[in-house]
């Protein structure tokens, strides 16, 4: 049967969170687009993709949202978002249907007129989100020591029943690992999340990694 390209039975958000440096921008890019840049920078305000998978008979869209992973102060984080306001705006325009675009730019503008109000945009990030990657970096212990932290914000502003899926990027750097998959298993379980390690430049598991989200809250 005829489909129109933009056509979908279901619409998810899903949220890249972990420490800045880990790789979230390139497994976005290497899901979304099939691309990987080995001198990205690191993302300022918000960003999202899109790409709709197959899942039995069904067309699953997944938006994936994707921010900085620093601590952005509030006010850097504030003119950037005055800055791409505008575009951002005609992006979610476009891109949204079922999606509550005008409380978000509602919130937004809040934030824009209001300095220093950092965590208005944070709750904006987490809304509606049916599911989340929480990133690390094989290589680097002190990101997965913070993962905890980042459980807990994002236990903090969403739904119980989100998917998490705890996420050892970089798994390439074989010589250079500091986290084994052992310690990273044994966490996971005990946090009732799944589990996989990836590698966005030799594209490794990041098809199953969104794969797997996307079928679990389907
Ligand atoms: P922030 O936006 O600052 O939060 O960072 P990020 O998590 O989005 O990281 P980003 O995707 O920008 O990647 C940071 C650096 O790691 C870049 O130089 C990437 O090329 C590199 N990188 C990302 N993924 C991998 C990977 O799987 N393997 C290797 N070797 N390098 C990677
Ligand atoms: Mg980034």
């Amino acid at each position: 049967a005829y489909r129109a390209e933009d056509d979908y039975d279901y619409l998810f958000k899903v949220v890249l969170i972990g420490d800045s440096g880990v790789g979230k921008s390139n497994l976005l890019s290497r899901f979304t687009r099939n691309e990987f840049s080995l001198e990205s920078k690191s993302t300022i305000g918000v960003e999202f993709a899109t790409r709709s998978i197959r899942v039995d008979d069904k067309v699953v869209k997944a938006q994936i949202w994707d921010t900085a992973g620093q601590e952005s102060p509030g006010f850097t984080l504030i003119l950037n978002v005055h800055n791409d306001h505008k575009a951002f705006s005609t992006s979610m325009k476009k891109q949204s249907r079922n999606c509550k675009t005008n409380v978000l730019m509602a919130e937004l503008t809040f934030v824009i007129s209001s300095l220093g109000r950092y965590r208005a945009i944070t709750s904006a990030y987490y809304r509606g989100a049916v599911g989340a990657l929480v990133v690390y970096d094989v290589t680097r212990h002190v990101t997965f020591e913070n993962v905890e932290r980042w459980l807990k914000e994002l236990r903090d502003h969403t739904d119980a029943n989100i998917v998490i899926m705890l996420v050892g990027n970089k798994a390439d750097l074989r010589h250079l690992r500091a986290v084994s998959v052992e310690d990273a298993k044994g966490f996971a379980e005990r946090e009732s999340t799944f589990f996989m390690e990836t590698s966005a430049l030799e594209s490794m598991n990041v098809e199953s990694a969104f794969t797997e989200v996307l079928t679990q809250i389907y």
